[in-house]
């Protein structure tokens, strides 16, 4: 079978942009593949070294994102990228095997040096790329599903893979990325992408009440003054969502909404109470779930720490081929 790997930082919180980016094609494709979905916890610590003491609830929170949305611990290996000290061994190695100028010209190394206020990246951040590729082909993973501004990494990741085989001998795939449908998601502010550094999400675990204060002071047309104006569904972030969201039995109601709102016959509001109502029908069976698991907090620490034994197991593996392809294995 082949593998999927794929992951987050545990910063918090995952949000509908994750789900549409990333996660909706984690949970389609857990039967087909063989699935390992790493908690890049060391990916943390590039941009803030210091905050390592929310680690702990923000990998719970995650993992029950996770187990929520119905990624089936079953069927998937869950795991801590810190827990796993090859991963950091490969990640040494494969350093050798990219540039600096190739680093240092990352699309995302703009943006989280601008986002996090950064001035001169440290050797970590620069490295964020390599770390990654070391996560990936760790346990030879051949699709990640990611959101579209993960592409450039899995590039290096490709890059990196080839550069080993080439070198030394073919054991890594070339993985390859699988964006999903809505590749960015727009905030609730209108803003491009639907990001927490910003604050214009909503989470996945986010209660009705919060997700109805959110979508009723959500941006829409802003050249809309009367409900009698012709509205803009394109760049609407309220008609993005209720496309992305809404179940096949919404889909007549939506189509009628989209027609009436471009013909200044319908209110903003009526639309947004529409999509609380579509938001939070999908959202309930999310949070029953989540209800369910965060009552066993003993099964989650057992996922987890299962899950971790089962990646460290291959990841062992994956070391002594590359150390034997190396000739690194002196002592055999
Ligand atoms: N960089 C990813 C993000 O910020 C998280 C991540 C870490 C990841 N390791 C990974 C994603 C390996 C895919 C594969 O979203």
């Amino acid at each position: 079978m082949k593998r999927i790997l794929t992951g987050d930082r545990p910063t918090g919180k995952l949000h509908l942009g994750h789900f549409v980016g990333s996660l909706a094609n984690r949970v389609k494709l857990q039967r087909e593949y063989e699935c390992f979905f790493i908690i890049a916890d060391l990916h943390t610590l590039t941009t803030k070294p210091e905050q390592t003491s929310s680690l702990k609830e923000n990998i719970y929170q995650m993992v029950l994102d996770y187990l929520s949305i119905g990624i089936d611990p079953k069927k998937a290996t869950i795991y801590i990228q810190s827990q796993i000290p090859e991963v950091t061994e490969l990640a040494v190695i494969f350093g050798n095997l990219t540039t600096v100028p190739r680093l240092e010209r990352m699309p995302t190394l703009k943006d989280v040096m601008r986002d996090a206020d950064i001035k001169i990246p440290s050797y970590g951040l620069l490295g964020y790329p390599v770390l990654q590729a070391a996560d990936i082909l760790m346990v030879k993973g051949e699709l990640v599903p990611v959101g579209k501004d993960q592409v450039s990494h899995i590039e290096v990741t490709r890059e990196i893979a080839r550069d080993f085989n080439r070198t030394y001998e073919a054991i890594f795939p070339e993985p390859k990325p699988l964006v999903g449908e809505i590749p960015t998601l727009p905030g609730t502010d209108g803003a491009m992408k639907m990001s927490k550094s910003v604050g214009n999400v909503i989470n996945l675990s986010d209660s009705p009440e919060e997700v109805e204060k959110k979508v009723m002071s959500m941006y829409t047309d802003p050249t809309r003054i009367r409900v009698t104006d012709p509205g803009h569904i394109e760049g609407n972030p309220v008609f993005t969502y209720l496309d992305a969201f809404g179940s096949e039995s919404d889909r007549e109601q939506i189509t009628k909404y989209e027609e009436l709102y471009r013909t200044g016959q319908v209110g903003d509001i009526e639309v947004k109470k529409y999509l609380v109502k579509v938001l939070n029908n999908f959202l309930d069976p999310i949070r029953k779930k989540r209800t369910e698991y965060a009552n066993q907090p003993e099964l989650m620490e057992k996922i987890l720490k299962e899950g971790t034994e089962k990646a460290r197991t291959e990841a062992q593996k994956t070391l002594e081929e590359v150390k034997k392809a190396m000739k690194l294995d002196y002592f055999h």
